[in-house]
């Protein structure tokens, strides 16, 4: 297929649905070879995203990982060096939400379940991403942040932390490795249509909506579109960035 990602390959965390299906769905409509990352309990979500890319006419396939573990996460970038000989994009996307609460009513436990996921799962993603890049001679990393990693929302604080030390990662490296011809760069995304955006009420999504300008929810495709814009070479001057795609809602009200 012919496209901004033409001949190119890598991978798509937390790709069994929401932001991540539609990234994969992009990457791989823009001609690029796309391996499709989820956990394993999430295979079947994995194995609809890959036939959805198939039956486009695109190239990919199912490869299990749990981000916040640092042998699965060496594997995952293991399998598209071996599968395809090289790693020239990743998007680094699967993240989880968390109990909503003050600070001070947030359980240990769940402070260290997001950052496990959120943070270091980036983190270990990142330094196995960044290696195989290395001995490629470049590529493109995108972290999924979001507009709670520009901002604090009320009651998401392990959420919070969480997204902003992935904007903290990713201009670390970006710095580090620019002249490696390595660009990293972050999407911070508003309110999107997702299961993640929809599992928690009616009311609490309107909330975490209302610091927006345009007043709808964003699509999961209108993430995809920066994601994979972010990752060609039409972006080949941008590394660093923790691009808002959130309808104007760190902008100011
Ligand atoms: N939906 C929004 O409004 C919104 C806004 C800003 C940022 N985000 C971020 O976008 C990303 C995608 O979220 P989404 O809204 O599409 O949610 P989602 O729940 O639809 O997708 C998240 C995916 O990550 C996977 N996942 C969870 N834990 C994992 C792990 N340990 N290892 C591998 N995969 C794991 C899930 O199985 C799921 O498929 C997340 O990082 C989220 O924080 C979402």
């Amino acid at each position: 297929m012919t496209g901004s990602m033409a001949g190119r390959a890598g991978l798509v965390t937390g790709a069994a649905g929401g932001i991540g299906r539609a990234c994969a769905v992009r990457f791989a409509a823009e001609g690029a070879s796309v391996v499709v990352s989820d956990l394993e309990s999430a295979r079947a979500g994995g194995e609809e995203t890959v036939a959805m890319i198939r039956k486009a006419g695109g190239t990919a396939e199912f490869f299990p990982c749990d981000v916040a573990d640092a042998g699965a996460a060496e594997a995952l970038v293991a399998h598209v060096v071996e599968r395809y000989g090289q790693l020239d994009f990743a998007h680094n996307n699967a993240g989880i939400g968390g109990s909503n609460g003050r600070l001070a009513d947030i359980s240990d436990e769940d402070f260290d379940r997001i950052i496990a996921v959120n943070l270091r799962g980036t983190f270990l993603g990142m330094k196995h991403q960044i290696r195989a890049m290395l001995g490629n001679g470049g590529g493109a990393i995108v972290n999924t942040s979001s507009n709670a990693g520009l901002r604090g929302v009320r009651l998401l604080s392990p959420y919070t932390a969480s997204k902003h030390g992935i904007v903290g990662l990713t201009r670390n490296a970006a710095v580090e490795y620019a002249d490696d011809g390595i660009r990293v760069n972050a999407v911070c995304p508003g309110a999107i249509v997702t299961p993640l955006m929809m599992r928690g009420s009616p009311e609490r999504a309107l909330e975490i909506r209302r610091p927006q300008a345009m007043s709808r929810f964003g699509q999961p495709e209108e993430v995809a579109a920066a994601v994979v814009w972010l990752c060609s070479p039409d972006a080949s001057f941008v590394t660093g960035v923790a691009m808002p795609v959130d309808a104007g809602s760190v902008a100011g009200w």
